[in-house]
């Protein structure tokens, strides 16, 4: 059995006190799946200190364990003011900040070796779907990942599918597409070894709203969502989490 998840993607948005208030709601929504909350990296140790009842996420964090690298923030940092998962490779890292498929499998390895739970974000853009590229383009973004990590370590990565004309847009692929795509994923990320396919856990991303959140759920090979606009307040991102 694959326990779902809810992550809350808040990227660069939200004060002290919003922080504070959505933990605290958070903490008191009851459900089986998980519940996830990545606010700004500021407000890492505001979300901790009231959580009672999710898994804290950051955003983003170094590849580097430590050393001089100016306004940058270590995986085991992370690990330090409470975190469980750490989001990598999100579209907006990739196109703003020019992470690469190297730097991406640097920071999952940096992870790993921090003891948290990496969630790898991969993704096509608009033109690479219109061009039919998608697989290709996924395949590519799951290569080091399946080429460079033992079983033990595929076995505690979360993958979301995040396609990039998706985000922010309103737009969502035809859910066969969805599930054509997550169940591709599956098996691309496990083609070396049959315990992982089963196991491993694909989050869809990419304009999940509450009106559209139990159809995508319900898809046989999504096991739950990562959600950025409409986790931005409580009221709608706990209807997300109840479609799960
Ligand atoms: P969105 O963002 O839900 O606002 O489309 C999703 C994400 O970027 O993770």
């Amino acid at each position: 059995m694959r326990q779902a998840i809810a992550a809350a993607n808040w990227k660069m948005n939200g004060c002290a006190e919003d922080v504070a208030a959505f933990a605290a709601a958070l903490s008191a929504v009851s459900t089986t799946a998980e519940k996830v909350f990545a606010p700004p990296a500021a407000y890492l140790s505001v979300a901790q200190q009231a959580n009672s009842g999710f898994a804290l996420a950051a955003q983003t964090g170094s590849e580097h364990l430590a050393g001089a690298f100016t306004g940058e923030i270590a995986m085991p940092m992370l690990t330090d003011v409470g975190c469980q998962y750490v989001i990598v490779g999100h579209s907006e890292r990739r196109a703003l900040f020019g992470e690469s498929d190297a730097v991406i499998f640097a920071k999952v390895q940096a992870a790993l070796a921090s003891g948290l739970t990496p969630i790898l974000c991969i993704g096509e853009t608009d033109a690479e779907n219109r061009a039919g590229q998608a697989e290709q383009v996924l395949a590519a973004q799951l290569a080091p990942v399946v080429k460079g990590l033992g079983s033990t370590e595929k076995q505690r990565l979360v993958i979301a599918y995040e396609p990039v004309w998706a985000i922010g847009s309103g737009r969502t692929p035809l859910l066969e597409d969805i599930q054509s795509i997550h169940e591709k994923i599956r098996y691309l990320f496990g083609q070396n070894d049959d315990t992982i396919s089963p196991s491993v856990r694909i989050l869809y991303g990419g304009s999940v709203k509450p009106d559209n959140a139990a159809a995508i759920f319900a898809l046989p090979d999504v096991d739950g969502g990562l959600v950025g606009g409409a986790s931005l307040t409580i009221e709608s991102f706990k209807k997300i989490i109840k479609a799960l």
